[in-house]
């Protein structure tokens, strides 16, 4: 794995970001109690610290999502871990890590739509929209990158790369 050396975003700007994402989430949701929903893996680090800055309650589940069809990301989404709790007249808040072509996060959306909650909203850490195949609202988004794979803060490529602390382009090799 070849990164650029030089961090996309650097841990001072992710972490001023996360800052103000969890002051504008924190300040919408006043008087309700949220229930985060990251999407495993690659969301744990930026949902933590979103987690830890938010001055309104809020619970936390999981959900993880694959493509039936590795070669064909736009195809069906199956979930091969669910939320253990009801999300039934919940506000729930999906935290992804990035949203590419937008199909993962649809597909949780759509499956969460249909159990009720008291409302349902997304909040991405990097917004990739050259890639984007299927429309998607991002209620709070991070950053807005251009069309680079990346790791680090969570992202990998091939499990690899989580814990840098900042973001970098892979390199082709
Ligand atoms: P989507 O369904 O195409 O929007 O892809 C969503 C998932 O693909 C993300 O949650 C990531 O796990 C993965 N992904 C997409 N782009 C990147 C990237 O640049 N780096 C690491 N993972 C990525």
């Amino acid at each position: 794995m070849r990164l650029n050396e030089t961090p996309l975003l650097s841990a001072e700007e992710i972490g001023r970001r996360v800052a103000e994402l969890a002051a504008a989430v924190s300040a919408d949701y006043t008087g309700r109690e949220l229930l985060l929903v990251a999407v495993l893996k690659g969301s744990i680090v930026f949902m933590a610290d979103l987690l830890r800055q938010l001055t309104v309650p809020a619970t936390v589940e999981f959900i993880r999502a694959r493509s039936y069809e590795k070669t064909r990301p736009q195809g069906p989404i199956e979930f091969t871990y669910f939320p253990e709790r009801p999300i039934a007249g919940k506000h729930v808040l999906v935290i992804e890590d990035i949203v590419d072509t937008g199909g993962t996060a649809a597909a949780i959306l759509e499956r969460f739509t249909a159990d009720h909650p008291a409302s349902l909203a997304l909040c991405a850490l990097l917004d990739k929209p050259a890639r984007r195949e299927t429309p998607v609202p991002i209620r709070y988004a991070g950053f807005t990158i251009d069309d680079h794979f990346v790791v680090g803060y969570g992202l990998d490529y091939d499990q690899r790369g989580r814990e840098l602390p900042d973001i970098r382009i892979l390199e082709q090799e």
